[in-house]
């Protein structure tokens, strides 16, 4: 297979960890006369197919939206279909995940979820643990400031416990107590659906991330999609507060 390369006649560069904003799965189902669930789980397929063309562009990690810390607003039948289509998945899924070297984690706060759907998350990850092709984290109950939050507290009890000075307090800190801390920063975020909103995902972790929002509903995100993004994605210069002389110079 030849290498890809895009509108510069570069070759392709992918980006290490790409995080998706699953969005649209509700008009998509809309369209069709059907409830929103239908779209829901059409969106499962979606991401069959994310994780699949992560792997085959060497993304290392893949983190993907699933349900908001807002999203509790919504209707309280959808809520409940959501959790439980969120349970079969997870059951369904985890076999061929572990097959294909994918190590799953649940990120967000996950005190709110049953007892049951917590012993199955960490079942699941357990299980997966020793994966390296790539690390699935999937947002459940997740909020960008809700995880700045979190951080902090953890870094505020250690100051309480005098283990910690406030002014030893640095950027490095809180990231190293934030959601996939192990992991690099996203290099990538694309939103699907056609809002241009970030709506309280990844919000430290994607501060330097590469923006890419797309009109297709997630149901319709396919490979060539994805494929698409990626391109466009390596297309782009990143200069991280350089100049455009300096990022060139060193290329
Ligand atoms: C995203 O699709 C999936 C979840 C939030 C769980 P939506 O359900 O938000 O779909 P739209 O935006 O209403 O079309
Ligand atoms: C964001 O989608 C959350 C997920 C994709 C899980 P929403 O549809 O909830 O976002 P808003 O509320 O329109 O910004
Ligand atoms: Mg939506």
């Amino acid at each position: 297979m030849s290498v890809p390369k895009n509108a510069n006649h570069k070759a392709i560069i992918p980006p290490q960890h790409v995080a998706i904003i699953m969005d649209g799965n509700g008009r998509w189902a809309q369209q069709r006369f059907r409830p929103r669930v239908f779209g829901h789980q059409a969106g499962v397929k979606a991401v069959r197919r994310a994780v699949k063309a992560a792997i085959e562009h060497g993304v290392k990690s893949l983190t993907l939206f699933a349900f908001s810390s807002e999203n509790w607003s919504r209707p309280e039948n959808e809520v409940n279909l959501l959790m439980q289509l969120f349970m079969k998945v997870l059951q369904r899924e985890i076999k061929l995940l572990d097959k294909n070297g994918v190590k799953l984690k649940i990120i967000g706060d996950l005190s709110r979820f049953s007892e049951s759907l917590q012993t199955q998350i960490n079942k699941a990850e357990q299980q997966t643990t020793n994966n390296n092709i790539l690390t699935l984290n999937v947002a459940a109950n997740y909020g960008g400031c809700w995880d700045i939050t979190q951080s902090a507290q953890q870094l505020a009890q250690q100051v309480a416990k005098g283990e910690l000075k406030p002014e030893q307090i640095t950027e490095q800190k809180i990231a190293q107590n934030l959601c996939m801390a192990e992991q690099g920063p996203v290099d990538l975020l694309i939103r699907t659906g056609g809002d241009l909103r970030i709506s309280n995902f990844v919000l430290w972790q994607a501060a330097y991330a590469e923006l890419y929002f797309s009109k297709e509903l997630w149901p319709d995100f396919d490979e060539t999609c994805f494929e698409n993004a990626v391109i466009e994605f390596s297309s782009r210069q990143r200069r991280f507060g350089k100049t455009g002389e300096q990022v060139e110079a060193n290329s």
